[in-house]
């Protein structure tokens, strides 16, 4: 059986991992794609290198864009390797614009389609992802839902066809990073952190990184949190853009360390965008995570640390509902407000997670092959 893999943002490379190693160990083909998406080393290449992931067979190179443009390319250069290739099944994960121009140029073509993560849903159609979410799941022959509430949302949806809860892929690969990332990542030495003794945070999602506003008041209480603990703050390349527009953060500021003395948020720890076993190693020893991350904020909770959504809806309810996490928004006070409760409320019980959810996928995949 042969299957091709459409990815092409960070997040899809940590989801792709599990599940690669799991076809493998399958005997499926797969003829992984890279869209471009995402290009920088930081962002793209050393996941592949960290995560034992195959060098991807085609990489598009298509970069960044407008939501359209950048879309309508992949498209079109999806469709070529797709016609080139000739798949049983095209695979596609999450929410990204390479998530949405993998499924429709596969079922343009007839080809059959899973969506890895499908029926998620923050019921908040300005975001760029829960468009390419509802369309994605509407063109999928297999779905596989990481929770029930997922498989509810599609049922709602009028989808029951091709549903298959199977747990969390980034569950799974986060099992095998933590123990790699505790003898390997030396992240906390090199940064000067002690154990339980700081905040980590981090902002990537358009609504607040293109809207000054919700930026400044998410900055502001970052800032008065770094009064208490140091706040460790990976920067993501679009957050980066924003900050230097609003002359928070020096251009270049990672490239060139002596402008980082002294500017407007120089009592935030920021760092160029990190590697997956140091994400992991930082997440676990933080005392809490303030993050707009979908990834993240699920992986806070499987760790046992308390986490602030720097959001006003999350899709990740279970996370709430347990305990770990609660929903801030981007007001200054909210977010001091949703610290002091995570930190000072009682803990939360450890969730229960389904674990093997790659290997299941593969299994499925398997017994669906035409
Ligand atoms: C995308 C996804 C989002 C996912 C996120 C993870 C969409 C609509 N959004 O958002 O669901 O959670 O990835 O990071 O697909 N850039 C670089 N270097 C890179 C990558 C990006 O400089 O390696 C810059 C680009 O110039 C661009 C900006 O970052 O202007 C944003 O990139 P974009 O491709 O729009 O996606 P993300 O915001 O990362």
């Amino acid at each position: 059986m042969k299957l091709v893999t459409i990815v092409g943002a960070r997040p899809q490379f940590i989801k792709l991992a599990p599940v690669s190693r799991a076809l493998r160990q399958a005997d499926i083909q797969e003829i992984i794609v890279h869209t471009g998406q995402h290009y920088d080393h930081g962002m793209s290449t050393v996941f592949f290198d960290e995560l034992e992931i195959p060098e991807p067979d085609y990489n598009l190179g298509v970069g960044s864009g407008p939501h359209g443009g950048q879309t309508g390319e992949m498209l079109k250069k999806i469709e070529d390797v797709l016609l080139a290739e000739k798949p049983g099944w095209v695979m596609v994960y999450g929410d990204t614009n390479s998530t949405l121009a993998g499924a429709l140029a596969a079922a343009k073509l007839h080809l059959p389609v899973a969506h890895v993560e499908a029926g998620l849903r923050s019921f908040n159609r300005q975001m760029p992802e829960e468009i390419n979410r509802v369309l994605t799941d509407h063109a999928s022959d297999l779905l596989f839902c990481p929770t029930e509430t997922a498989v509810k949302n599609l049922a709602n949806e009028g989808i029951a066809k091709g549903v298959h809860l199977v747990g969390d892929v980034m569950f799974d690969g986060l099992l095998d990073a933590r123990e790699r990332a505790s003898e390997r990542s030396v992240i906390l030495k090199r940064l000067g952190l002690q154990e339980k003794g700081y905040f980590l945070a981090t902002v990537h999602r358009a609504e607040n990184t293109d809207d000054p506003a919700r930026l400044k008041s998410i900055m502001s209480a970052l800032s008065q949190l770094a009064e208490t603990k140091p706040v460790v703050f990976p920067v993501h390349p679009r957050t980066e853009k924003a900050l230097v527009n609003l002359g928070l953060l020096p251009n270049d500021v990672f490239r060139s360390p002596d402008s980082a003395f002294s500017f407007p948020l120089s009592a935030l720890q920021f760092t160029a965008p990190l590697a997956y076993l140091d994400m992991v190693r930082l997440s676990a020893s933080a005392s809490a995570i303030l993050t707009d991350s979908g990834g993240l904020q699920k992986e806070a909770c499987w760790l046992g640390v308390p986490c602030i959504t720097l959001r006003d809806e999350t899709e990740w309810v279970e996370t709430v509902e347990q305990g770990w996490n609660v929903l801030a928004g981007a007001e200054t006070a909210q977010i001091l407000a949703g610290v002091e409760k995570q930190i000072q409320g009682p803990k939360p019980k450890a969730p229960q997670v389904e674990t093997c959810a790659a290997r299941t996928i593969a299994v499925t995949l398997h017994k669906n092959d035409a």
